[in-house]
């Protein structure tokens, strides 16, 4: 579009646009807003069908600034297993689904974003769903209980260590398998909610701690994942990653996730521009669809005189959290926001209104035919000692393993360089845009490890470029590939 239109301030406006055949419809929020004389890009929503079409909804002011609470009725499945999430930005409910009666299927979920883009309080609104739905819910927080702190006592486990998340992985594993034979023997093939098993769901909190590369329980979290992934659907075990990732690779290398991925329930809060090439690169979203990036806030720029009286005030300000898009819902295009859970301002304790939101009474226990499969760290989830001796266990079993595995990687002097490549490719993926060597070797020398050249850097650059693990961009620029 290249005319400059006015649009009428109090209506809602819809323009359904094409262009010619050969193209996909490409945009740029801003300069549509623009084109359309409008301050707020906020007011603007933009689906394409990732082909020649787009349909452009331009609302009197932003229609998702303001997000009510959920209501009971939002948070109790429907007959299709779906709970409603938030609102889509014409006012329509958005759903998700936590289990598929049609097919028997416990859902695998990956909710990603950015710091403070909303993670934790949409896994806090999932684990209050699965409370009053009477799902059983396995919940591991690995900033040390500190995200959802409100989640003690209204769930089944609360794990708040890699090592208690790594035996509530296996634990959930054993359970998936038990359950296997035992519907196997009955000659079961799909999973009927309470008949006789409760849904279980397994729900990881910043999941990247566990799974980046680097970390201690990277390989095994990684296997159990995949294997729950695997045998959970059909018995009733679903598996949720809350992760804040800006490329596939941080989360235990992505063919674990491209199926999950592919197959499982995905929501994009505000996410970094490299995590969206490579979703698009994987064939997770569909070729030409684009996503209209979510700023951290959507704040009207009015650029008024320097001397202006009331020049500096931003009370028009408007947060983005909580804003996302349900890729694998049947609008993955059309912006929604979640609806709005717990106060706003933070509260001095736990926030009453997140506590009130799981309801009263107990939260669902695993099923007791099962207990024994769970095994012992199940049965000491609420023993802070006995848990305690588990996660010592754990501890000592991995620093066994991983002292005994350098051994097995030869010279010393290939030790030294793979190291290189690892700070690289850590320093690469932790800044969200591409870099020059130079901004690589000073990333790699604030990470705290040993002083290494400039020279030794672009080598490493080099060999990563050749590999393919690097991309080489204009103007001397590196990204991971
Ligand atoms: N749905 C929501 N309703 C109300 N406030 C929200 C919502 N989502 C996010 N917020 C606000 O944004 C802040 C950050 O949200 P949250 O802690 O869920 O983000 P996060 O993605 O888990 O961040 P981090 O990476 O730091 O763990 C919250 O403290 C809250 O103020
Ligand atoms: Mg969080």
């Amino acid at each position: 579009m290249s005319t400059t239109t006015a649009v009428p301030d109090n209506r809602i406006v819809e323009l359904m646009v094409e262009v010619p055949a050969g193209q996909v419809v490409r945009y740029d929020l801003a300069a549509l807003a623009s084109a359309l004389n409008i301050a707020d890009p906020g007011r603007i929503a933009v689906e394409t069908d990732g082909g020649r079409h787009a349909l452009v909804t331009v609302y009197p002011s932003n229609p998702l600034a303001v997000m009510p609470p959920p209501s009971p009725a939002d948070m109790l499945m429907d007959r299709h297993g779906r709970i409603v999430m938030g609102r889509y930005h014409n006012g329509r409910p958005a759903r998700r689904r936590l289990f598929d009666p049609r097919t028997g299927s416990a859902q695998r979920a990956l909710v990603f974003g950015t710091t403070g883009a909303g993670k934790s309080r949409t896994v806090q609104y999932l684990l209050a769903c699965e409370k009053r739905n009477r799902v059983v819910s396995l919940f591991a927080d690995l900033k040390g209980g500190q995200s959802a702190p409100e989640a003690a006592g209204q769930v089944d486990w609360r794990a708040t260590s890699q090592e208690e998340a790594i035996l509530m992985l296996r634990a959930a594993v054993a359970v998936a398998k038990e359950r296997q034979l035992r519907y196997s023997r009955l000659g079961r093939t799909a999973f009927l909610i309470g008949d006789p098993d409760p849904l279980l769901s397994v729900r990881i909190d910043e999941a990247n701690r566990l799974l980046e590369r680097g970390a201690p329980y990277r390989e095994e979290a990684t296997f159990l994942i995949k294997e729950l992934g695997r045998t959970g659907r059909s018995v009733g075990v679903g598996v949720e990653l809350d992760a804040q990732a800006s490329h596939l690779e941080e989360l235990g290398g992505s063919d674990t996730l491209r199926a999950m991925l592919k197959e499982g329930e995905v929501t994009l809060l505000r996410w970094s521009s490299s995590m969206m090439r490579q979703l698009v690169a994987d064939g997770l979203l569909p070729a030409g669809a684009q996503l209209a990036p979510i700023p951290k806030s959507i704040q009207p720029r009015i650029l008024r005189s320097q001397f202006a009286e009331d020049a500096g005030d931003d009370d028009d300000f408007c947060d983005t959290q909580g804003m996302a898009y349900l890729l694998s819902s049947p609008h993955p295009t059309s912006l929604m926001r979640h609806f709005r859970i717990g106060s706003i301002a933070p509260t001095p304790g736990l926030d009453p209104e997140i506590l009130a939101l799981y309801g009263d009474g107990d939260p669902a226990q695993l099923e007791q035919t099962s207990w024994e499969a769970a095994g012992e760290a199940y049965a000491s989830r609420h023993d802070p000692d006995a848990m305690a001796a588990l996660c010592q266990a754990v501890a000592e079993e991995q620093e066994k393993k991983a002292a005994a595995a350098p051994a097995a990687t030869g010279g010393s002097g290939r030790k030294s360089a793979a190291r290189l490549e690892d700070r690289v490719l850590a320093a690469m993926e932790a800044a969200e845009d591409a870099m020059t060597a130079d901004e690589v070797l000073a990333a790699v020398l604030a990470d705290g490890g040993k002083e290494v050249k400039r020279g030794s850097v672009c080598n490493t650059l080099g060999l990563l470029a050749d590999r393919g693990d690097v991309d080489r961009l204009e103007r001397g620029l590196y990204a991971p590939a």
